[in-house]
């Protein structure tokens, strides 16, 4: 597997890594249940084939996905590298503290080799006590956690331009930010990638996918389980959408339809264009995919050893380009440009 380091060559990442929102699962929660087993299976072969970045969150099935990942590293928990996150209502000093604990708790290991803030913090919610914790304090937390050896690197999620700059002004080293990355989600390109490029914070690219819409399964929308129709891309009459807006679904689909088309021509699964697009990506260091099955992960393991030629290349940029175009630069998959929580 090919390996992208950032932070001045002090972290090296797979150019995939296995998402693990979904791990731990049951029918209440946003994935549906998840067969243990499979997830077992699915984290020894990662391991093998050198996918070894496993990305979680305390809030991923309420700790279950962590728990999971835990068991389903055991022994192995050294050839892993482990990225979880703290919400940002849980920044405060000791909230903090305890957060990463029972982290390392439910993950059976004594440190995390990132821990990232969930998304900035501006516009978290109060914690407990009902106060706001300040990024500085959140990030002397982090840089504490680092002394104590809890965790090695310290990264943000959903972080702009504005709330990265406040970041790096406290000092810390921040060695990567979380970000939604690929054809159908190009915002960041437009400032947020140049300034991670300039300052050498690595990206971890999240639904690169697009939550398996940029595969080859689904041919229109009407068959797509809701919780997949919340974001920009579609309308707010769909259910749990909040961005109040027409959406963008006619491009988007035009868009699925004119990638798959082209990856059928070049002999390729959709999935398989998709993702070599976004990898070469230079300031990329990693595309995160949330898999489910063997197949799922064989098939994105030989995703991103693919090398595109410049002219497909070109074209994926071609075909991508209006919808990036019409979406404009609000990087927030879900909410609207004036109420974005990344700015
Ligand atoms: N930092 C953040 O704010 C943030 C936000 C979102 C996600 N993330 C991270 O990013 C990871 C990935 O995001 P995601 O899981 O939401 O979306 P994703 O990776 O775009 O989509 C995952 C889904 O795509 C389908 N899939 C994957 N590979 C496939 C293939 N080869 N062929 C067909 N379908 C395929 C599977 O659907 P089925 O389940 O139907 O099989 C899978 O569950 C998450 O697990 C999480 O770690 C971070």
């Amino acid at each position: 597997m090919k390996r992208r380091t950032c932070a001045g060559g002090k972290v090296s990442l797979p150019a995939l890594g296995l998402g693990c929102w979904s791990f731990g699962g049951t029918d209440q929660d946003y994935w549906g249940p998840q067969d243990e087993r499979e997830t077992e299976r699915l984290v020894a072969r990662a391991l093998e084939v050198g996918c070894n970045y496993f990305d979680t969150a305390e809030i991923y099935n309420d700790g279950a996905s962590e728990e999971a990942l835990g068991r389903a590293l055991g022994k192995r928990r050294g050839e892993a590298l482990i990225g979880s996150k703290v919400l940002p209502s849980h920044c405060t000093r000791t909230e903090m503290i305890t957060r990463c604990e029972a982290s390392l708790r439910r993950l059976r290991t004594d440190f995390l080799d990132l821990y990232m803030i969930h998304w900035p913090l501006d516009t978290a919610a109060p914690g407990p006590g009902g106060r706001h914790p300040s990024l500085q304090e959140a990030l002397e937390t982090m840089e504490t956690l680092k002394r104590q050896g809890k965790i090695r690197h310290i990264g943000v999620s959903n972080f702009g331009v504005m709330q990265l700059k406040e970041a790096l002004d406290t000092g810390v080293e921040i060695a990567v930010n979380e970000l939604p990355y690929g054809l159908l989600c190009r915002a960041i390109e437009w400032e947020i990638l140049p300034f991670c490029r300039e300052h050498d914070i690595g990206i971890i690219a999240y639904m690169t996918l697009m939550q398996g819409i940029l595969t080859d399964r689904f041919q229109d929308f009407d068959t797509l389980p809701p919780n997949r129709t919340r974001t920009r891309h579609f309308s707010s009459r769909r259910s749990g959408t909040r961005h109040g807006e027409e959406g963008l679904e006619a491009l988007t689909l035009e868009t699925v339809r004119a990638v798959q088309s082209a990856a059928r021509e070049w002999g390729m699964r959709t999935e398989q264009a998709a993702l070599a697009w976004a990898i070469e990506e230079p300031a990329m260091t990693c595309c995160l995919a949330g898999m489910r099955t063997m197949e799922q992960l064989e098939a994105n393991v030989r995703a991103v050893e693919t090398v595109l030629t410049d002219a497909q290349r070109r074209r994926l940029d071609e075909i991508s380009r209006p919808l990036l175009e019409a979406w404009g630069r609000s990087v927030d998959l879900w909410e609207s440009p004036a109420r974005s929580r990344t700015r």
